[in-house]
């Protein structure tokens, strides 16, 4: 018998360091290859779950508005996975409110599915530690199994050898390291992309001749970059982020036809932070599905940094440091 008392949970958006792009299996969420991230301290993403026992549907409710068609429907299937590992056919009534402003291109998904999964899993009264929980929220969104976890997150593949491919893909905090980031957004663009990741990454990996080199790539970053974390070499990260970031957009922009997130005024700004950076500002760029540069930087030097960026872009920069995992609102621990 479920309980129908109602579930919060609170997830905040996350940065990758190394980034996923490309999944080896589209209905598992498998990625590639591993990836690494820093969860985020802004625009938190606050979910509620509700049973409707005796409903024929969910309803999904997203900042004030009723979700129809495919993004309901995403929201659904995922909520089947719930369904199944409880053994319930309950409907259910979802509330879900972002705080960041549409397209800041903060992977709100990652919030947003991290939050979900915890939310609905306490509605229906599942037990799932945080690998379980991880592995539930990379199905709605991969990115969103390392928003689970606070602070630095390493996102495991898996291996198709193991006996359960969807059981060995998860993420995990990575505790082996005491470096602080900051990070600061441009806000170049508000407006939806122009393709969804989705489908980028699928046009990527099947006609981009630079995917795979940027994959072996990406394979070798990831050790790097728990290396350049374990040893706090800020710069180290910098700049595995900063190639990793680079050579991805490079990949996406060789697919047939192109796409291209990256806009004059991204370049604007990525020259300008290499100019910075020649003039000894320890400061290094990477981009993620969009327009919008985000910039790595030691949490001492941000707010000249931000500054400076503003003066430069003439557009808002918003400022963020590590932030927590995904919690369940207080009284519903
Ligand atoms: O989780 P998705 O499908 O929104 O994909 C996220 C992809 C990037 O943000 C570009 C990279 C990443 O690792 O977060």
């Amino acid at each position: 018998m479920t309980s129908l008392l109602p579930a919060t949970a609170v997830a905040h958006p996350n940065i990758a360091l190394v980034k996923y792009w490309g999944k080896r299996d589209e209905h598992l969420m498998l990625p590639c290859a591993d990836s690494v991230s820093m969860t985020l301290d802004v625009y938190p993403t606050t979910t509620t779950v509700q049973l409707r026992p005796d409903a024929t549907n969910d309803v999904v409710i997203m900042d004030g508005r009723f979700l129809r068609g495919e993004s309901s429907q995403r929201v659904t299937r995922f909520l089947d996975l719930v369904r199944t590992q409880a053994d319930s056919r309950d409907r259910v009534l979802v509330d879900s409110r972002n705080t960041a402003p549409v397209g800041v291109g903060l992977a709100s998904s990652s919030a947003g599915f991290a939050a979900l999964a915890l939310a609905a899993s306490k509605a229906f009264q599942l037990s799932l530690d945080h690998r379980a929980l991880s592995r539930l929220a990379r199905r709605g969104s991969g990115s969103a199994a390392r928003s689970v976890f606070g602070g630095f997150v390493h996102w495991h593949a898996g291996t198709d050898y193991a006996p359960d491919p969807d059981f060995a893909s998860y993420a995990e905090p990575v505790t082996d390291t005491r470096l602080d980031l900051a990070l600061l957004a441009v806000l170049l663009d508000t407006a939806p992309k122009p393709v969804s990741s989705r489908e980028a990454m699928r046009r990527t990996m099947t006609t981009s001749p630079a995917f795979h080199r940027w994959l072996a790539a990406t394979r070798t970053d990831t050790a790097l970059m728990r290396g350049a974390l374990r040893a706090g070499d800020v710069q180290a990260v910098g700049e595995i982020a900063e190639r990793n970031a680079m050579g991805m957009h490079a990949a996406m922009e060789a697919a047939v036809p192109p796409v291209v997130y990256r806009t004059s005024a991204s370049h604007h700004v990525l020259r300008q932070v290499r100019r910075l950076r020649a003039a000894g500002e320890r400061m290094w760029a990477t981009m993620d599905a969009g327009p919008n540069v985000k910039v790595l930087c030691l949490p001492g030097d941000a707010a000249r940094l931000a500054d400076q960026l503003r003066r430069l872009s003439h557009r808002p920069v918003l400022v963020a440091r590590s932030g927590p995992g995904a919690t369940l609102h207080r009284g519903e621990a």
